[in-house]
């Protein structure tokens, strides 16, 4: 499984890096609008992304104040990552590893934030069980996932196509690319779930979006018309209780 999304990662990072020109900063995913709340002030704290990719979020914290270590699978996003701190003048941390064992010291963070990753792991459980290791008490969790609802959508015609309690993988190939695209939806309730079960309390669910398609751009396979009916993207904070 983390062989296949090191695979598609290693493929795609420089087209991927070059055509979406991700902006430098809080970006949760498609439909969503700047951090939303959800961190505060992060100057002093620190902070561990991950699945950082091209390091634009993480970059984006530490010119905030935050000490920052960003932790990727795939070589080819950390070495952009690496040269966006570079340009940026940031000192960040990044690191090749596995969310879900990321060999981190426990309790090192006060603050985990993790965008559009989880979608690649085939079960939330892991993933939650490490960020709570690594942070604090009273540390906060902040994570983005493409929203199950929408990912029941064929993304060209709209229909429904696929049912929400499908657990296969979508599985996709594309030309010229040695490898493929295997990702996964994840019921609101097993995230909800998971994160429970790792020990965090879930103390923000948003849904960000509005029903008039001019509120968004087209992004990739997200099309206005349908983010305007299903949110495209969940986000969800949760914070590890504090002792006693
Ligand atoms: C869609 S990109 C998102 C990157 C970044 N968070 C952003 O918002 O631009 C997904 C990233 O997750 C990384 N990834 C996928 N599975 C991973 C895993 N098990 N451990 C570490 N990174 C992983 C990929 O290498 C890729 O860089």
């Amino acid at each position: 499984v983390t062989d296949a999304a090191r695979d598609w990662w290693e493929a795609t990072a420089d087209y991927f890096q070059d055509e979406a020109d991700v902006a430098v900063g809080v970006d949760w995913g498609p439909g969503t609008d700047g951090d939303h709340g959800l961190l505060g002030d992060v100057a002093g704290r620190d902070a561990v992304e991950l699945g950082c990719g091209g390091g634009q979020f993480g970059v984006g914290l530490a010119e905030r104040g935050a000490e920052v270590v960003g932790v990727d699978l795939s070589a080819a996003q950390l070495a952009h990552a690496r040269r966006l701190a570079a340009d940026r003048g940031v000192d960040v941390s990044f690191v090749r590893g596995d969310v879900t064992a990321t060999g981190l010291a426990a309790g090192a963070f006060d603050l985990a934030v993790s965008a559009m990753v989880l979608q690649w792991l085939p079960d939330v459980a892991p993933f939650a069980r490490e960020a709570a290791r690594l942070l604090r008490p009273g540390g906060v969790l902040a994570v983005s996932l493409p929203h199950p609802a929408y990912e029941v959508l064929d993304p060209e015609t709209g229909a429904l196509a696929r049912s929400y309690f499908d657990d296969a993988p979508r599985v996709e190939r594309e030309a010229g690319i040695d490898a493929e695209m295997r990702v996964y939806a994840h019921r609101v309730a097993d995230v909800h779930g998971a994160l429970r079960a790792a020990g965090f309390r879930v103390d923000r669910l948003l849904e960000p979006g509005s029903a008039d398609p001019d509120d968004y751009d087209r992004l990739w396979n997200y099309r206005p018309e349908l983010m305007a009916r299903l949110p495209p993207t969940l986000v969800v904070r949760a914070v590890v209780p504090e002792e006693g």
